[in-house]
C-alpha cells in the first residue's frame, strides 16, 4: 500500500478536537490536551519513515487566549513537560525543532525550553517538525507587512520576496492539510501558504489520530488532482 501512496513534502495538521475527546471520557480538558502529544511521536516516526520531509502542527493560536487562564496555563506545562520529554526523541529521528508564531508572551521558562530544543536539534536533516505556537495567520501576513514597510529600501515585493518575511521562509507550502474533529474551517491557519493545499478533514478526535488514520488521509490525497489552475496530465 505504502508503496502506491503519492508522499506530500509538508503536511500540515490542526490538532482539534481534545477538549471534546476528554469530555467524552468525562475526564477534564486537560487530559485531552495530554492525550493529544502522546500520539505526536508516532505520527512524526511515520512521517519521517515514509519520506515526508516537513509537518507542521498548530498546537496554540493567538485567538486560544480567550480561554480560561487555568486552560492555558495546563496548555503551557503540558507543552514544556512535551519538549522536556521529547528532544531525545527528536535527536534519534533526526528532527529539527520550528517554532512559528510569537513565543514572546509566552512564560520565559517555556521559551528557554523551546530555545534549548531548537538548538539541540538544528543540525537535523531528515524532517522538519514546526509547531506553531501563539500563531495567527493574518498577523503573520500583518507583521510581514510592517517589516516591509519599516524598510526604506524595499519599494516593492513579489509573491516570492514576501514569502520571506513569513514564520515559514524556510519551509515550502503545506501539499496536504489535515484537520481533526469534524470542524472544517481554517481558524487563522497558514492563510497565505495554504493557497493550493489539498484540504481533508476528519470526524477523528486528535488524541485518537495515529499512523492508521494517517494513513488514510494520505490514501485520499493520492487520490487528489492537483491542477494548480492547469490541467490535468491525463
Ligand atoms: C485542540 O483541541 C487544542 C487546542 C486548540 C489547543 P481543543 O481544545 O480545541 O478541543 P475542542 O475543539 O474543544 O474539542
Ligand atoms: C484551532 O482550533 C487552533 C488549534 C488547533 C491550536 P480551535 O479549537 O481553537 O479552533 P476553533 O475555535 O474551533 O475555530
Ligand atoms: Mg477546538
Amino acid at each position: 500500500m505504502k508503496n502506491q501512496l503519492k508522499i506530500p513534502v509538508h503536511v500540515a495538521f490542526i490538532m482539534d478536537g481534545n477538549g471534546r475527546w476528554a469530555k467524552k471520557r468525562f475526564l477534564p480538558r486537560t487530559m485531552g490536551h495530554k492525550a493529544g502529544t502522546e500520539n505526536l511521536r508516532s505520527i512524526i516516526t511515520y512521517a519521517k519513515n515514509i519520506g515526508i520531509k516537513h509537518v507542521t502542527f498548530y498546537a496554540f493560536s493567538t485567538e486560544n487566549w480567550k480561554r480560561p487562564k487555568d486552560e492555558i496555563n495546563a496548555l503551557m506545562n503540558i507543552l514544556l513537560a512535551y519538549l522536556r520529554k521529547e528532544t531525545k526523541a527528536f535527536l534519534k529521528e533526526g528532527a529539527k525543532l520550528n517554532i512559528i508564531g510569537d513565543m514572546s508572551s509566552f512564560p520565559e521558562e517555556l521559551q528557554n525550553e523551546v530555545a534549548n530544543s531548537i538548538e539541540i536539534t538544528k543540525g537535523n536533516t531528515t524532517i522538519t517538525v514546526n509547531i506553531a505556537l501563539n500563531y495567527s495567520g493574518r498577523s503573520e501576513i500583518v507583521k510581514g507587512i510592517n517589516e516591509i514597510i519599516s524598510n526604506d529600501n524595499v519599494k516593492a515585493v513579489t509573491e516570492e520576496s514576501f514569502n520571506k518575511y513569513l514564520y515559514t521562509k524556510d519551509i515550502p507550502d503545506p501539499d496536504l492539510l489535515i484537520r481533526t474533529s469534524g470542524e472544517l474551517r481554517l481558524s487563522n491557519f497558514l492563510l497565505w501558504q495554504l493557497a493550493y493545499t489539498e484540504l481533508y478533514f476528519t470526524d477523528v478526535f486528535w488524541p485518537d489520530f495515529n499512523e492508521v488514520e494517517f494513513e488514510k488521509a494520505l490514501v485520499e490525497y493520492t487520490k487528489r488532482d492537483r491542477r494548480f489552475g492547469g490541467l490535468s496530465d491525463d
